[in-house]
């Protein structure tokens, strides 16, 4: 089978290409990322010289780029993992995340059809569903949980789910969807919650938490994730959506408590600051149909899952380095200086 890997520099989609050549080592992959700010080709470093994987630098915007590719390369299977995918970014400049994530899919998905592929795979979120209350521990996103979005980048990748199902009953294009909470582990830019904790806490940094940091995401190890596309691209049924979560909710002051006492430091470090706008409050996934049908659990416990990521920040300081000293100072200066 030869797979077509989109965002395969970034974190999760890095994540991926070494899962899927490990677990599956008679099947071809093609990594292609635009390498934007989030994506770094070093992180593939590892695969670069397995004949089972080859890189290509390409944006998915660029219609007629993608369609020689795809008449070259005679995919089976596209898994789309190439997105904007900050929300703090999107805050600031929506346009690039409906460019990108809705225009992008677009491109790959009438590529995809043009060159008869056997599945698309799009990479969902669990922000598609919005938020849930705090004070409502009952409540789960199912796949019947109706779209409801609270950020540019969340209504992008939501539009991006709606035209994948167009084109699938429209078209009969053969998808399938994947909604996944948030994830953690290596190679993740350090713009999210637990990298920028990480790094800011081992160099005394200040610690900025929005709000009082009351805030639940409902974490997965990110490896845990990639299994759960791998079983849903072979085993998955055409034109369903999956969610993906592990019943592990913790609110964001919680987990930076942990890193801080991780790393031996003070608690003095953490600052509030102004909250995100239109902040959600509580991500929690139910799982049960991916158990169902195809056998899907989470196998890596938070408590085991976020010691190898600090391990893994603390023994690969030249990769966080490489990143932080450059535009990001920028950008954090811009998003947290005045905050
Ligand atoms: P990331 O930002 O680390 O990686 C995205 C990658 O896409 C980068 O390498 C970037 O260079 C590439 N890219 C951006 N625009 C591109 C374009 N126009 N053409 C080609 N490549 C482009 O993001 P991530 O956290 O790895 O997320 C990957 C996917 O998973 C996204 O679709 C995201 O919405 C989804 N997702 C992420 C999480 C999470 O917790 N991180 C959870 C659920 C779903
Ligand atoms: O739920 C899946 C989503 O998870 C993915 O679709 C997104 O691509 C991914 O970025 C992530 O979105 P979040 O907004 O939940 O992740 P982030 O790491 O940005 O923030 C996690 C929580 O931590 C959130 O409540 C905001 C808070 N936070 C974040 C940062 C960066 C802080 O308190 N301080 C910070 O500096």
């Amino acid at each position: 089978m030869k797979i077509l890997v989109t965002g395969a520099a970034g974190f999760i989609g890095t994540n991926f290409v070494y899962y899927e050549l490990e677990k599956h080592p008679e099947d071809k992959i093609v990594g292609l990322d635009l390498l934007t700010y989030a994506g770094n080709l070093e992180n593939l470093d590892g695969c670069k010289n397995n004949p089972n994987f080859s890189f290509v630098k390409m944006d998915i915007r660029d219609r007629k780029e993608i369609f020689d590719l795809f008449e070259k390369e005679k995919f089976d299977v596209v898994v789309n993992f190439a997105a904007e995918s900050h929300v703090d970014r999107s805050i600031e400049n929506p346009e690039v995340f409906l460019k990108t994530n809705i225009l992008g899919t677009q491109v790959l998905m009438d590529a995809s059809i043009k060159y008869g592929v056997k599945r698309y795979h799009q990479v969902s979120t669990d922000e598609v569903y919005g938020d849930l209350p705090l004070d409502r521990p009952d409540m789960f996103f199912t796949e019947d949980t109706p779209i409801h979005t609270s950020s540019p980048y969340s209504s992008s990748k939501a539009g991006a789910d709606l035209l994948v199902g167009a084109y699938h009953r429209t078209y009969g294009l053969p998808v399938t969807i994947s909604r996944c909470s948030n994830n953690y582990g290596p190679y993740q830019f350090p713009e999210k919650l637990i990298p920028l904790m990480i790094n800011n806490c081992q160099n005394n940094k200040s610690l900025p938490v929005y709000g009082e940091g009351l805030n639940v995401r409902d974490w997965l190890y990110v490896e845990d994730h990639c299994k759960a596309i791998d079983l849903i691209i072979r085993n998955g049924k055409v034109g369903e959506v999956y969610n993906i979560g592990g019943h592990n909710e913790m609110r964001n002051i919680d987990i930076v408590k942990l890193i801080i006492r991780h790393l031996n430091k003070s608690e003095d470090l953490i600052t509030y600051v102004t909250d995100r706008k239109g902040h959600d409050l509580r991500y929690a996934i139910d799982p049960t149909k991916i158990h169902n049908e195809l056998g899907w659990l989470p196998e890596t416990m938070f408590k085991d899952g976020i010691v190898k990521t600090i391990d893994w920040y603390l023994n690969n300081k030249e990769w966080m380095e490489k990143i932080v000293s450059g535009e990001y100072q920028n950008y954090y200066d811009s998003m947290y200086k005045n905050r």
